[in-house]
């Protein structure tokens, strides 16, 4: 399967901030935003990743990231020219998905779970229909949204509803099956004029290969859209790291727990950033947690 981390868009709700800066790499605590979703991408077990983002803004992604190979994947990068919706990203990356499975990524939005591993792997796994994530929040009306039947099966999914019909939001991580860029060349823009990743979805809900994980009490989705849920992001961050030891969010430590990268690489990839708790906490793991590569 590949994965594509969508990181384009103007940001507007994050202005000042995001005039001159791309707001996915703005800081979530103490690491670059895509850092998240990224690393739930190559917790997947993806190792084939495209980065699509502005004009502007992909050459600092590509200044951040590299090709790759400090993780032990491989990068791709393209310019999506204007923000026309999310479902574009397929259509951009139509010859290099090559009739692929693909899963997409939103570069604002961060997802953590004990054993969320499992559950990603198994997503990427499915090898007909698409799987999304539902979690629930008290705005509905902000996001796409599932309703569900008494037997719990999806039964529909509206964008932004005003009369939301439950209170499931689709979180900003899809896996669609090789047949994602025939689906995703069948949306028509929404009247805001945008393609919507919920029209895309509800194709798959009509012919019933939606799958629907709903993420639970012990879980914790934010998108860091807006000046209080970065906020927000940044302390729950913070929070976990502190109190647990324990990096949230690092695409070194998950190449390294997933074996793409050895202890060696992980050593040399921390010593980068060696002043900071980070590289101390990534040469700490390579010490400690046995290589798996
Ligand atoms: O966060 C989850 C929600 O994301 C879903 O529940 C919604 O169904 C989905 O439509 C989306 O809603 P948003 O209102 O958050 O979408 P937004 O336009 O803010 O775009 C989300 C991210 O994708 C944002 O970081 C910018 C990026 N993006 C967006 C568009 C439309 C692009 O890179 N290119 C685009 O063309």
């Amino acid at each position: 399967m590949k994965g594509i981390l969508l990181a384009g868009g103007s940001g507007t709700r994050l202005h000042p901030m995001t005039l001159a800066a791309s707001k996915q790499l703005l800081p979530v605590y103490d690491k670059p935003m895509v850092y998240y979703p990224l690393s739930t991408l190559m917790l997947a077990g993806i190792r084939d990743i495209m980065i699509i983002s502005t004009p502007a803004d992909l050459p600092q992604f590509k200044r951040l990231l590299g090709d790759g190979s400090q993780y032990g994947v491989r990068f791709e990068y393209r310019v999506q020219p204007s923000p026309d919706g999310i479902p574009q990203a397929f259509l951009i990356a139509e010859d290099w998905i090559d009739g692929a499975p693909c899963a997409l990524a939103l570069g604002d939005n961060l997802i953590f779970a004990d054993h969320l591993s499992l559950s990603l792997q198994h997503a990427a796994k499915r090898s007909s229909g698409a799987t999304v994530f539902a979690y629930q929040v008290r705005d509905p009306e902000r996001y796409g949204v599932v309703s569900f039947n008494e037997q719990g099966k999806a039964l529909t999914v509206v964008e932004k509803p005003t009369d939301p019909a439950s209170n499931w939001a689709i979180t900003g991580l899809y896996f669609y099956d090789h047949r994602v860029v025939d689906f995703a060349k069948k949306v028509k823009p929404s009247p805001r004029g945008e393609l919507e990743i919920t029209d895309l979805n509800r194709l798959y809900l009509d012919e019933g290969t939606l799958q629907v994980e709903r993420l639970g009490r012990g879980c914790a989705w934010l998108d860091a859209g807006l000046p209080d849920s970065l906020m927000e992001a940044g302390q729950f961050v913070h929070t976990i790291q502190a109190r647990q030891g324990m990096l949230v969010g690092s695409p070194g430590e998950v190449a390294y727990r997933m074996g793409y990268i050895n202890a060696d690489q992980l050593r040399a990839h921390a010593q980068r950033m060696i002043k900071t708790e980070l590289g101390r906490l990534l040469m700490q793991l390579a010490d400690t947690v046995p290589d798996q590569s």
